[in-house]
């Protein structure tokens, strides 16, 4: 029964007073613990080391080993990442609770990007979906997972913008849009940490690359990034922020500089902004060496200086540079590191291990039974089925060609992708068994009715594709186009599996080439010479840019890496047991030369050129202006209409909110989603505003012939940006609204934002 207001209010009142208690008890007990360390224990809590033996056997004797398993012994260690799995988390926890002098608890790391034995789709994928609900969810069942075995703390979410599809990074991150991106961080942080981060089932998060890696200059990985005041608060910072706002427990900075500084070094970035402006009581990791690599970028002339600028920056964690377990006692007796700096970084990480439960049991996440209950249990992989199907994109579908009937049909089908059971599972997968996705081949047999031939056709890949290893996409091997184009032949379909391996996106795997790798697009073509009925399903971690099947190949499904399940939800949507409605959160250029791409970009001053002939406007003389698919594009089944656009006032005073409402149909025939989006454009301001940008969404799902009112709000969040000064302004003057299926088209209004009330 539902409880009366009153009541209500009064139970959160006393939920919200216990929160307050809980959390100045857990203040009290850091400064108790603070005042009985000493420099070297103190700084050991700022110290975090990789995994470096198998701790269930023998103490390591010699070398590095031995050296960081002294350290743990002395409580010199503060946490560890790449350490997983109950008993070697117990066992190094043991060591940390039990032989250091004040026995505090570690805090165990670990990259959780996009589940951690069972995979899920990758980020980038999970944020085509624009389903708030189950990416949070998708984050909760990874948080679910990995605490089972150990874990307390996850590298995630990544809400670095990307702004160039050549970073292999993209497949991490949600895509390109600061407001979606937003939302995405916050919907991650909630999974991930829950209500409560000292339930045994939730981990901390962690907001990362703090800022701008995803600005990389030539999509080059750790590459400089250089960016106005401007567009470091209007694109890069907003997601970081949201993360803040909903409570985000740390933070990591990165390997890039940003204007000339090392982020890993920039007091303006961490202390002045997150901890001062945001007031952030988490903690910040480094990247890992990135205390050290200010000395390969010439910010820092040595280990010392490094560290020193590091700490003073408001860098409160080392990983694996060294420096600040060897370093930063002899830079505080110097006088060069307050001491002030070194306590603000221990308390903010003594309160998140507080805050999770640690000092209460430091074994909480170390339990056998649960491990074994949980770990790639049905309900998880249930979730990554949903997430997978949820995140497929139909790019195109011309004359219906999909969904496939599902009998009578000869399928061949064809790409050694089709057959492959590690790609889908992506680049971040260190706790996932290799080769424990489904693949499409696989899949696609449960469907009994219709006759599959399978050829691989041509590999992805030359030599070994792994975590650590340099990928050579550009095989050349065209034996096995004959056997493949003669299955396309005497089939009623050809389905084409064609993309990126997992391991050709993510860290370290920029490409300057944005088409199909080795002789993918050869295949491709030769395949639909013999029979044009071709569905091209896409598996990538980044935009593609193919015009040329845009142009020809009637459907094209976007697959991304989807994680353990990827083959029964791409199977599922391929045979329409499940009505796609995916749409793109990143832009797909028509070239590799339009890159950056994206939607919300400013107008220049020649923006179109409508006069033939005439040369002097800004396109390419070779290329057009356009995307090959836009950002919010996404096709269904069914088919949506958009009518009725309505402005609740065709003029508002700043502070007073604006309602947009729409009505979205179902035209088509059958049951499908929708996500209607809505963007604005700030005609004039004393900082250009981009041609479009999104600022609000609503996933809609219709019964074939229904309809509905979709309602967004436009308010001073939506309507305010940052000046040059970084200052939140709101200006008066005219706005354009727009509201569609995609960042292309829809319906357009317009309203006069005034000082004043009306
Ligand atoms: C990556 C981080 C990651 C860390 C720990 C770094 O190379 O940039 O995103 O969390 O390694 O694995």
């Amino acid at each position: 029964m539902p409880l009366p207001i009153k009541m209500l209010a009064g139970a959160m009142l006393l939920f919200s007073l216990s929160l307050h208690s809980q959390s100045m008890e857990i203040e009290q007990k850091v400064e108790e613990l603070l005042s009985k360390m000493t420099l070297e224990e103190k700084i050991g809590q700022m110290n975090q080391y990789n995994g470096f033996w198998n701790a269930t056997g023998p103490a390591p004797q010699d070398g590095l080993a031995a050296d960081k398993y002294e350290h743990l012994q002395k409580g010199w260690v503060g946490s560890m990442l790449n350490v997983r799995g109950t008993e070697e988390v117990r066992a190094v926890q043991k060591i940390a609770v039990e032989e250091s002098r004040l026995g505090i608890p570690l805090i165990i790391g670990f990259d959780v990007i996009h589940g951690y034995k069972t995979i899920s789709p990758i980020p980038l994928a999970e944020s085509a979906s624009w389903d708030l609900e189950a990416i949070e969810k998708s984050a909760a069942m990874a948080a679910k997972e990995a605490a089972a075995a150990g874990i307390n703390w996850t590298f995630a979410p990544m809400v670095d913008i990307s702004r160039d599809a050549r970073w292999g990074r993209v497949m991490e991150g949600a895509g390109e849009d600061p407001y979606l991106g937003s939302k995405i961080a916050v919907a991650r942080v909630r999974g991930f940490q829950g209500d409560d981060l000292s339930s045994p089932g939730t981990i901390a998060a962690c907001a990362k690359h703090f800022a701008g890696y995803g600005f990389a200059e030539g999509g080059r990985d750790y590459n400089t990034t250089d960016v106005g005041t401007a567009t470091l608060y209007n694109q890069i910072l907003p997601p970081f922020k949201a993360a803040v706002d909903a409570n985000v427990r740390t933070f990591m900075n990165g390997f890039n500089l940003l204007n000339g500084v090392p982020v890993t070094g920039s007091k303006m970035l961490q202390r002045d902004i997150l901890k001062g402006e945001w007031k952030f009581d988490g903690f910040v990791v480094s990247d890992w060496g990135s205390i050290g690599e200010m000395i390969d970028h010439g910010y820092a002339a040595d280990g010392a200086q490094a560290a020193e600028l590091a700490a003073n920056a408001g860098s409160d964690m080392d990983m694996e540079s060294y420096l600040y377990v060897s370093e930063l006692a002899e830079l505080v007796r110097a006088g060069k590191v307050d001491e002030a700096h070194i306590d603000d970084a221990v308390r903010r990480i003594l309160r998140v291990k507080y805050e999770l439960g640690l000092f209460d049991d430091p074994y909480r996440y170390c339990d056998a039974e649960r491990e074994a209950e949980v770990t790639g249990s049905e309900e998880l992989e249930e979730a990554a089925l949903d997430m997978a199907r949820k995140s497929i994109v139909l790019l195109k579908n011309d004359n219906d060609l999909l969904p496939l009937a599902k009998t009578g049909q000869k399928i061949a089908l064809i790409g050694a992708l089709a057959a492959d059971n590690n790609s889908p599972l992506g680049s971040w997968r260190i706790a996932a068994e290799d080769s424990s996705a489904v693949s499409v081949l696989q899949a696609m047999q449960f469907y009994e009715g219709n006759t599959i031939t399978y050829e691989k056709g041509a590999d992805v890949a030359v030599g070994p594709v792994s975590f650590v290893m340099e990928t050579k996409i550009n095989t050349t091997d065209k034996s096995g186009f004959d056997a493949a184009v003669a299955a396309a032949k005497g089939a009623d379909v050809a389905v084409l599996v064609l993309g990126e391996h997992g391991f050709q996106s993510g860290e370290g795997r920029s490409r300057t080439e944005l088409g199909l790798p080795g002789v993918q697009q050869e295949l491709l073509e030769a395949v639909y010479a013999a029979n044009p009925n071709v569905v091209l399903v896409l598996q990538n971690g980044r935009p593609l840019a193919l015009p040329w099947a845009a142009e020809n190949v009637p459907a094209i499904v976007e697959a991304w890496h989807l994680g353990t399940m990827s083959g029964h939800a791409i199977a599922q949507v391929l045979y329409g047991d499940y009505n796609p409605s995916g749409k793109l959160p990143v832009s797909f250029p028509r070239s590799v030369g339009q890159v950056p791409m994206f939607y919300n970009q400013h107008s220049t001053g020649r923006p179109a050129g409508d006069q033939p002939g005439i040369v002097f406007w800004s396109h390419y003389i070779d290329e057009s202006n356009e995307p090959l698919f836009p950002f919010g594009h996404g096709l269904s089944y069914t088919d949506f209409e958009y009518s009725e656009l309505q402005l609740s006032s065709e003029s508002v005073a700043v502070g007073e909110e604006l309602t947009v409402s729409v009505k979205l149909t179902n035209t088509g025939s059958r049951k499908g989603k929708e996500v209607a989006q809505l963007y604005i454009h700030d005609r004039y301001a004393s900082v250009v505003r981009p041609v479009k940008e999104l600022k609000g969404f609503e996933l809609v799902e219709l019964e074939a012939g229904e309809s509905k009112t979709v309602e967004f709000t436009l308010g001073r969040e939506e309507l305010s940006f940052y000046n040059q000064k970084g200052e939140q302004v709101i200006e008066p003057g005219m706005f354009s609204v727009m509201v569609g299926g995609s960042s292309v088209g829809g319906l357009e209004a317009g309203f006069e934002l005034k000082a004043t009330e009306n």
